[in-house]
């Protein structure tokens, strides 16, 4: 999807940062347009990340949950979010695609850029931000009446897409073959998205979101509801779609983001009451195998939290 065609340019005069760091590969002209003046400009030799923030701040209510987190999530890159429970992965991430407003009373500040544009910008449509950066839960949430084949063109129904009878065929077996489970489900097309077992409805989760042609796909703990194997299944999809999304993955499991993840963010809270804060980010080798902070070795090497 692109999301030119869905957002307005962003709302000139918001203040944004330096530009974005992490980004490793070269830059094209037909990829990176010049950007309205209040983007941040991209150093010579960088790919602007499909996705970043800049100093995001998440509240619920006077309750300060989220601070200044500048992040970037590379292109075709698994960026993994990790940190004890309560440091405000959930609320981070959902910031992501706007669904923290969602929450009476939550409001954040600071920019969350999807390519060029601020998706917090005045006249951006929260609609489009969702379809353009999809979003899969720790439970699987199919409608659960809806048949196996419904649940993959709710999206295009919801959005009007007119789609013939045979590109409506093709959409669900294409998206559920990009999502691993068409083999397990072709003969039941039409049977109730209930009725699958917890791995394959947390696929069928991950398809409908594919279906959308998303640019970020976020995952919230997508594996912490499921047995090993389906565990394991979860995890080779995701290594399989990196090639079409930018992923990114909130887990505790620390095997899960060292098997998954190529950049891993350490987040967490210093004392009681305060924000949870960006502590270090890098390639996940990194920051596992040689932490730069001793909060972040601590936590890696199951010393807390
Ligand atoms: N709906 C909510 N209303 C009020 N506070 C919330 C809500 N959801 C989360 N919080 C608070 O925000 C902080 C971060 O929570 P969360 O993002 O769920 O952390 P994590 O996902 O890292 O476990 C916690 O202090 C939590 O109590
Ligand atoms: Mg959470």
């Amino acid at each position: 999807m692109s999301t030119d065609d869905l957002l307005p340019a962003t709302t000139p005069g918001r203040a944004v940062d330096p530009p974005p760091e992490g980004a490793g590969r070269a830059s094209s002209p037909e990829q990176d347009p010049v950007p309205s003046l209040d983007v941040p400009p991209v150093p010579a030799g960088r790919e602007r990340p499909p996705m970043y923030t800049r100093d995001l701040c998440a509240y619920f209510g006077s309750h300060k949950a989220v601070e200044d987190i500048t992040l970037d999530f590379p292109r075709n890159t698994v960026t993994a979010l990790i940190g004890p429970s309560g440091c405000g992965k959930s609320t981070y991430i959902r910031c992501l695609n706007r669904m923290h407003e969602l929450v009476p009373t939550a409001r954040c500040t600071g920019s969350v850029f999807l390519r060029e544009t601020d998706i917090y910008s005045r006249d951006a449509d929260p609609v489009a931000v969702r379809r353009a950066v999809g979003m899969v839960f720790q439970r699987p949430n199919p409608f659960p009446t809806k048949s196996i084949a419904d649940n993959i063109l709710a999206g295009p129904r919801f959005t009007r897409r007119k789609l013939s009878r045979g590109q409506r065929d093709d959409l669900v077996e294409t998206t559920l073959r990009g999502a691993g489970l068409w083999d397990e489900v072709k003969n039941r097309l039409e049977a109730h998205a209930g009725g699958l077992s917890g791995g394959q409805q947390q696929r069928l989760c991950i398809a409908r979101a594919l279906a959308e042609e998303p640019d970020v796909l976020l995952m919230d703990e997508p594996c912490s509801a499921l047995d090993p194997q389906s565990t394991l299944r979860i995890e080779d999809l995701i290594r399989e779609i990196r090639d079409r999304v930018t992923i990114v993955i909130v887990t505790h499991n620390m095997q899960q983001a060292a098997r998954v993840s190529d950049y891993t963010a350490f987040i967490t809270i210093e004392n009681e009451g305060e924000p949870g804060r960006l502590i270090e980010t890098g390639p996940t080798k990194e920051v596992f195998g040689n932490p730069q902070h001793e909060r972040t070795e601590a936590y890696v090497s199951g010393r807390f939290g």
